[in-house]
């Protein structure tokens, strides 16, 4: 049995379980999930979606029409006539709405609240219902705030284990979730959480990443990382992490045993104020170097504020290096 997450438009995944005898398509109906189909028999082209990661066969029924040898080699497939062959990543042209499914909802407790620094909070959550919780490491949820009927997106910052989840969150002054989780929130309060959500995720490794984080924006990559911890790397991955003060750095022990775990990785941290003690400054883009870059044979994957994502991703262009994929998040604010 293989797990395929169904990547929807509208940013929500969902997972089901596939046999290696069964479609994907006949597998995504049997739970319920409507995905585009028509006639089942690799004609019409209807049911074509773009695989993101995995194996899988693509079946040998189909006509040229419906999927052309081009489109195949470029990771598109029919979902009528593919069958998996380890877990898979797909992503659906339609919105999830469409396919008559929805995100899901979870309720799970804090197991622990945490000021990291003046800047940052790390928070944990914890329930039953978590263990069945599947998502992409990278991607987000919306977390309801207790005593309100708002929700903020946060990412997560470690994989599912035993129920339990983490997120890594900056305090905004005044903020609603910030003011809950610096003043009210304690362990065994009830939180709310519905997703998986977004497509910044981490995509199968099949060349050098380069990682750019800007500040609590590090929270997907701690995700990722514990991923590439598990399963390594073949590929050199660098990290490069900024931040605005010295006490917005956070978590350095953390990657510092992510260096000493996965042979391929190596990070830096930077700071941007003047003033600060921190050995290395200035922004994230002063210390990306052409090597990073890999003439352009490189994922990129950034991740922060909206101001810092947009001077970084026009650093790069500014660099004539077009990177073979480049995948960005920006965590805007629920309220501006
Ligand atoms: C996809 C996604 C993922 C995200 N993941 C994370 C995450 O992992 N960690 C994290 O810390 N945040 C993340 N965010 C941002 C997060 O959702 C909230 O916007 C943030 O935590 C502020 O929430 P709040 O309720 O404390 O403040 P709000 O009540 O929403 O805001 C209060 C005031 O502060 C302003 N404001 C809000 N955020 C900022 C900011 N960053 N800088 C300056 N002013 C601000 C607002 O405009 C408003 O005026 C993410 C956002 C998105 C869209
Ligand atoms: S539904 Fe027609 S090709 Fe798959």
């Amino acid at each position: 049995m293989h797990k395929i997450a169904l990547n929807f438009e509208d940013g929500v995944t969902r997972f089901i379980d596939a046999t290696a005898d069964e479609t994907v398509a006949d597998a995504a109906y049997r739970q319920g999930i409507n995905i585009p189909l028509d006639c089942r028999d690799g004609a019409c082209g209807t049911c074509k979606c773009f695989a993101e990661a995995g194996r899988y066969d693509l079946g040998q029924e189909y006509i040229e029409d419906a999927l052309s040898e081009e489109e195949a080699e470029q990771g598109y497939v029919l979902t009528c006539q593919m069958r998996a062959q380890s877990d898979c990543v797909v992503r659906i042209p339609a919105s999830s709405q469409v396919c008559k499914t929805e995100q899901s909802s979870y309720q799970a407790s804090i197991s622990a609240v945490r000021q990291l620094s003046d800047s940052t909070i790390a928070l944990s959550i914890k329930g039953e219902a978590l263990s069945r919780l599947a998502f992409l490491p990278g991607q987000y949820v919306n977390l309801g705030v207790p005593g309100s009927e708002q929700t903020r997106a946060y990412s997560f910052s470690s994989l599912q284990k035993d129920g339990e989840v983490s997120f890594l969150i900056r305090n905004v002054p005044g903020g609603l979730m910030s003011s809950f989780l610096t003043g009210l929130a304690k362990a065994g309060d009830s939180m709310t959480l519905a997703g998986p959500l977004g497509s910044f995720y981490l995509r199968e490794i099949r060349r050098p990443l380069l990682l750019l984080a800007g500040g609590t924006g590090l929270a997907p990559f701690t995700a990722m990382l514990e991923k590439i911890a598990e399963e390594g790397s073949e590929h050199p991955l660098h990290l490069i992490y900024g931040v605005t003060n010295d006490f917005d750095l956070v978590e350095l022990d953390r990657l510092q045993s992510f260096a000493e775990r996965i042979a391929n990785f190596s990070f830096s941290a930077c700071v941007a104020n003047p003033e600060s003690q921190h050995p290395l400054k200035g922004y994230v883009t002063q210390h990306i170097e052409p090597c990073h870059l890999n003439e352009g044979d490189v994922d990129v994957y950034l991740c922060g504020p909206p101001p810092m994502v947009e001077a970084v991703s026009q650093y790069i262009r500014e660099q004539g290096i077009t990177p073979a994929n480049f995948y960005y998040e920006k965590f805007a604010a629920a309220a501006a």
